[in-house]
């Protein structure tokens, strides 16, 4: 079959061009990748090359657990705004070797150039999250939201700040990020250390914020992980805007209570953490 026809291809190259629509991703800002079923491979795999050299994912970092699995990943300094008119050009197929410590391209990058510089937080998360979840969730995807950055300007990067105040935003963030947002300190982009610092707050979430820099959200498939992401980006502009409009002050929100009765109705577990005393 011809790759681009791939239903998961096409799902890939549209949730790409919706972040890139939503202005979540200024230039090569963002990325994103997709753990492909077997089936889904099998189906392309007489479009994959065989000549790609062995590279190293990152310093100590090793996902045995995927090897010989396919991951749709967008490409370093490639751009959103171009996958969905040259997507051969903007993202590839990945394959991890046996010991997990080293990728190969196998198609896609039609010019050359490499999987994002996040790879190591990509494979890391997935790792996880497939784990966690007995392998139902295969997305990774990052991005530059503005009002989510906006906020680790103003609110002291915890993870229980983050969570209580995006969820007091709309009565559904409860629902929809059940298990919070975590906030991890500052780090330099690109690297393995980030994407080790990323791994284990996923162990926990399924939303990361990369203070002044953007937010990764995990999820079953393409459409969720975004509807995470958008979701966030919504609560942290509807706050913003509360504190432009009030200075921060709220003359009536959602209260611990609130939120102790949407756990039990919806048979979700909250932590305490995020339900603290003002
Ligand atoms: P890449 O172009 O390497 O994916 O990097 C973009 C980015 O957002 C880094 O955090
Ligand atoms: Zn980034």
């Amino acid at each position: 079959m011809d790759i681009l026809k791939s239903k998961a291809i096409q799902s890939f190259i549209k949730i790409a061009d919706m972040g890139w629509q939503m202005g979540w991703h200024e230039i090569n800002g963002g990325n994103m990748s997709y753990r492909m079923t077997s089936d889904e491979a099998d189906e392309v795999k007489e479009n994959f090359r065989s000549d790609g050299e062995w590279k190293e994912i990152g310093k100590d970092v090793a996902v045995p657990d995927f090897a010989g699995q396919y991951f749709v990943v967008t490409g370093s300094g490639k751009y959103f705004q171009n996958v969905k008119d040259n997507p051969e050009d903007s993202f590839c197929i990945i394959t991890v070797n046996n010991s997990g410590d080293k990728y190969k391209i196998v198609w896609g990058l039609s010019n050359g150039g490499r999987p994002t510089s996040e790879i190591s937080a990509h494979l890391l998360t997935h790792s996880i999250k497939a784990k966690a979840t007995g392998g139902k969730y295969r997305v990774v995807y990052h991005s530059h939201p503005k009002y989510t950055n906006i906020l680790t300007y103003i609110l002291p990067l915890k993870s229980e700040v983050f969570t209580r105040e995006l969820w007091e935003m709309m009565t559904e963030c409860s629902i929809v990020f059940p298990n919070g947002v975590g906030v991890m300190d500052w780090k330099v982009p690109c690297c393995a250390e980030i994407g080790i610092a990323t791994g284990r707050l996923m162990e926990k979430y399924d939303a990361v914020i990369w203070p002044h820099h953007g937010l990764v959200c995990s999820g079953e498939k393409l459409d969720m992980a975004f509807g995470i992401m958008h979701t966030i980006e919504k609560a942290a502009e509807m706050l913003v805007n509360v504190m432009q409009i009030t200075g921060g002050k709220k003359a009536q929100t959602i209260t611990p209570d609130n939120f102790r009765a949407i756990e039990k109705d919806f048979n979700l577990n909250f932590s305490e953490e995020f339900l603290y005393e003002k």
